[in-house]
């Protein structure tokens, strides 16, 4: 909960930032996406380069977006406004801002159909629908909400509305409860799985799978989409944590801070896919490299075949769209916290009408399913594109913008009052990554990356 201290408002504690940021970075990227995308680029290999991209790429960014934040104690639209006037600098950098604003909603008017179907496998766990359940039962289970328009449009609004819920009566009170409540919650119930896993899967098929390193399996492709998920991941790249950081207090040491939640972050998503592949393993029906259907198709087999299934499988989808929530309500925030800056402009209405727009683009996601799924550009549907755009093109894209502004061109005396609480060696490396590093291999990444998708076919 924050407080009002010097004329902004900042978190009681280091924690309640540390809670709220973690539930901004844990969601639907950890325990829904990191599984299938490793899954899809042939495990091992793609994690490793995962976890590179975290430390020294995603890291340092966030680093960075908390700082600018905390300097500019605005939403960041205007944080960014302000510290561009101050330093002199050209209006262009104001578009980590608004750009960020923008692929926040867009990301969000997919992320809440996702966020639907966690919370439609609520009812179907807990009414005992999965048990008993083979491969084929799930997958036509899942096929069958998938092809069906109206339900997913359902659960898709019935998500918004709990994002707009709270987002109109204020992120601070409450979400940092919530967060100290769920977030342990969802760690506990994710090691029960990880035993379960360890007792009934494939663990060692798993295992080798996640973390054996193999060269061949690597392609551009992953490579490009390992970085995009880093940003994801991290909620980078909207301005979420930049929003965040402007509420943080002004003593807490931010190097320490980022590296808990960039830990909490990559452990949730790790230990996820500990507990999905020895599953998947297990039942020779499931295919690793499933795609977007692996937490819906392959974890309920295991829940119904599950003493307590039917509890814990419902406690398991609960907890994803808890995560889920905390995520969408970061989201959208950045858009919220910029309109409602404006005269005449309320929380209320800025959080109705951007969750309205968000709601209608959700719809397009929705028929991607089903009633257009053979409409394709690219070999994509419209929500394998707009998955593509904001993971693949745009989070990077403004990423590189942080890197480039805050590397090169933010005078570094100020950031190094705000990174005051580092050691020098820590400041030194960190700087050293952010102006060297950065840049150049979140271009190379995104543009060899992009040609291979796009023009190779790759
Ligand atoms: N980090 C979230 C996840 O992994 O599910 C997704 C996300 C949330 C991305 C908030 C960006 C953001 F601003």
């Amino acid at each position: 909960m924050p407080s009002e201290q010097n004329n902004f408002l900042t978190w009681r504690s280091r924690w309640t930032f540390i809670l709220a940021a973690t539930g901004s970075a844990v969601g639907l990227g950890n325990i829904w996406k990191f599984p299938y995308i490793a899954g899809e680029n042939g495990g091992g290999a793609f994690v490793v380069v995962y976890l590179f991209c975290i430390a020294l790429v995603g890291v340092p960014v966030m680093v960075a977006e908390v700082m600018l934040g905390r300097r500019g104690r605005k939403s960041p639209i205007s944080s960014m406004r302000r510290l561009t006037t101050e330093a002199g600098l050209h209006g262009f950098w104001n578009s980590i801002g608004w750009l960020g604003a923008i692929i926040g909603l867009l990301i969000l008017s997919f992320y809440s159909v996702i966020a639907g179907w966690s919370l439609a496998y609520i009812p179907e766990m807990a009414t005992g629908a999965f048990q008993g359940a083979n491969a084929q039962t799930t997958k036509t289970i899942f096929e069958t909400m998938l092809a069906d328009p109206d339900r997913l449009v359902f659960w898709h609004s019935v998500f918004v509305a709990m994002t707009i819920f709270v987002v109109a009566f204020g992120v601070t009170r409450g979400l940092g409860v919530a967060a100290r409540v769920l977030m342990p919650s969802l760690f506990v119930l994710l090691i029960v799985l990880l035993l379960f896993a360890y007792r009934y899967g494939d663990f060692s098929a798993g295992f080798s799978f996640l973390f054996s390193f193999d060269y061949e399996r690597l392609t551009l492709r992953g490579v490009l989409e390992a970085l995009g998920h880093a940003f994801f991941t991290l909620s980078l790249g909207v301005g979420a944590i930049m929003a965040y950081g402007a509420y943080m207090p002004a003593e807490a040491s931010i190097g320490k801070t980022v590296a808990i939640i960039a830990l909490f972050d990559t452990l949730v998503a790790l230990i996820a896919g500990m507990a999905i592949f020895p599953i998947v393993f297990a039942h020779g029906a499931l295919d690793a490299a499933a795609g977007p259907s692996l937490l819906f198709i392959s974890l309920p087999v295991a829940f119904g075949g599950m003493q307590a299934g039917v509890l814990f499988g419902s406690l398991f989808f609960i907890l994803v769209t808890v995560a889920a929530w905390s995520s969408a309500i970061s989201l959208i925030e950045p858009a919220v916290a910029w309109m409602a800056e404006h005269k005449g402009v309320n929380r209320f209405t800025a959080t109705l009408f951007l969750g309205f727009l968000v709601w209608l683009l959700g719809l397009a996601t929705v028929f991607s399913f089903n009633d257009w799924a053979e409409h394709k550009v690219l070999g994509m549907t419209f929500f394998d594109g707009l998955d593509f755009l904001t993971s693949r093109v745009l989070l990077p894209l403004t990423g590189l913008f942080i890197a480039i502004f805050v590397g090169w061109y933010f005078a570094a005396e100020h950031a190094r009052e705000e990174l005051n609480g580092e050691q020098s060696v820590i400041w030194s490396v960190w700087f050293y990554l952010l102006r060297y590093l950065c840049p150049p291999a979140i271009a190379t990444v995104m543009i060899v990356g992009l040609y291979d998708s796009l023009v190779a076919g790759g």
